[in-house]
């Protein structure tokens, strides 16, 4: 296989464009694999393959299943390619396969990459558990950066502020914030946990903003949400109940799937 990663996500692009029988796409989504009624709610399916079937990306992990990518048609013909899982820096292949389906998805037409995520909070004074909130910017603690070579890009509006305005007018409640992201697979400590907050951060978790680096160095716009599953490490007296996180999850995926919806109908 090619070594360059670019050249590996145009074949990628080749392979699925010629599974999904789909010649471009126009919206990326990426979505954890417990996301499928999400998923169901952005449009009609046109092809579902696990993302092994495509050249360049990482084999089941720990969830024990490879990821899954599916073609959708919106009512208004949009095409929609979704990513249900990702790989993430804490499985330990490196930088290179976290972004291979943005770079996959870019080289098969997208200008446009949505990145959904579940978060820990950091303000629980005003979010609550359940509660969607967008991406205004991020802190990349993770000490990777998917560019390699001294190529300088621009991060001024990483998350776009015309996409954020669109947001807010399919759902005028939600909220902006700054993710912080670490590598994990640790959550962190609560003397981390305050850190985060004492650096101006809103939610923090282990994915997206590799993602995110490498759709701006593409030339994509970039939409992020978090859903807040739990309050960080620390802040509140209880210690978390997975359980209700799940649940919070379970309760959530179909907001969170109107709401991408109804964002998607108005790119
Ligand atoms: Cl508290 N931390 C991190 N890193 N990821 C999370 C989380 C916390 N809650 C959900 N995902």
């Amino acid at each position: 296989m090619n070594n360059d990663p670019y050249a590996r996500a145009a074949e990628a692009a080749t392979a699925l464009k010629s599974s999904t029988g789909v010649d471009s796409f126009d919206v990326a989504l990426v979505m954890g694999s417990g996301w499928v009624p999400a998923a169901d709610a952005i449009g009609r399916t046109v092809a579902e393959i696990p993302v092994t079937d495509l050249p360049g990306f990482a084999p089941p992990s720990v969830e024990g299943h490879a990821g899954r990518v599916r073609a959708v048609t919106t009512g208004s013909g949009t095409n929609v390619l979704i990513f249900l899982g990702r790989t993430h820096l804490y499985e330990g292949l490196g930088v290179e396969p976290v972004v291979h389906g943005v770079r996959t998805a870019l080289a098969a037409g997208v200008r446009t990459v949505v990145l959904t995520n579940a978060a820990g909070g950091l303000r629980p004074e005003t979010q609550n558990v359940g509660d969607p909130v967008l991406i205004s910017d991020h802190i990349n603690l993770t000490g990777a950066n998917p560019i390699t070579g001294a190529r300088f890009v621009d991060l001024t509006a990483v998350y776009s502020p015309r996409l954020r305005e669109l947001a807010r007018e399919a759902d005028p409640s939600l909220a902006e914030g700054v993710y912080v992201a670490f590598r994990g697979p640790t959550y962190e400590t609560p003397a981390e946990i305050r850190m985060c907050r004492a650096i101006g951060g809103d939610m923090v978790g282990m994915s997206t903003v590799l993602e995110a680096i490498a759709a701006r160095e593409g030339g994509a716009e970039v939409l992020g949400l978090s859903l807040v599953t739990n309050p960080g490490a620390g802040l509140v007296g209880e210690p978390l109940n997975h359980e209700e996180v799940l649940a919070v999850g379970r309760a959530t995926a179909t907001r969170m799937g109107a709401l991408l919806a109804r964002v998607i109908d108005k790119l």
